[in-house]
């Protein structure tokens, strides 16, 4: 795979839906992320992008907007055979100039990947500083009881 190639990023589509549900339930059956729903892909499909090598899908991610000065990195996930190519940092810069554009301030990551988002900008922040409504949907979530990830933020601004 060309690394040129392969830093190609776009808007999510449906033909896509089937790969980005196998990348990231992969590492969430390792245990490394929250599963995903195929109805969940869809539901929220505008808010993913893709990163890709011709017709396949390499990387995945999405944003979540949680309220009007923060939003969320979700699910993101490059393949095993893509990894350590910078795929995964072009995915996050690309949803970090979204939130420019659309006049976000903040862009969290929930993660174990600590030296991973440094290497994007991100730094640690405590979870009791972030407002309340960056746990609304951790209701749903297995963690809850004890979440060990950490909090990570970008300020665009
Ligand atoms: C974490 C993940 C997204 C990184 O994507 P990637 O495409 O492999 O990373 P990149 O090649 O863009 O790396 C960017 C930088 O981070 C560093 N980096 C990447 N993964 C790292 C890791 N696990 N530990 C330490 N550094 C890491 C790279 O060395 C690179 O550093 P450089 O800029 O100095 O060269 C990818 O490994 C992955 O999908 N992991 C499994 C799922 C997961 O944990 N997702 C995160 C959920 S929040």
């Amino acid at each position: 795979m060309g690394v040129a190639n392969a830093l190609a990023v776009r808007q999510a589509t449906m033909k896509d839906v089937d790969a980005m549900l196998e990348i990231v339930n992969e590492y969430a059956q390792q245990g490394l992320m929250l599963p995903r729903t195929k109805l969940s892909f869809l539901e929220n499909l505008q808010s993913f992008i893709v990163a890709h090598d011709g017709d396949s899908v390499v990387g995945v991610a999405g944003l979540h907007i949680l309220w009007e000065d923060l939003a969320e990195i979700r699910s993101l996930a490059i393949s095993e055979k893509a990894k350590g190519l910078g795929v995964g940092k072009h995915l996050v810069l690309h949803l970090v100039e979204q939130c420019r554009l659309l006049g976000i301030k903040r862009v969290l990551a929930l993660t174990y990947q600590q030296v991973f988002f440094e290497k994007c900008g991100f730094w640690v922040v405590a979870k009791e500083t972030l407002p309340q409504k960056a746990w609304k949907d951790c209701i749903n979530c297995s963690k809850l009881p004890m979440c060990d990830e950490i909090a990570m933020i970008f300020e665009t601004a």
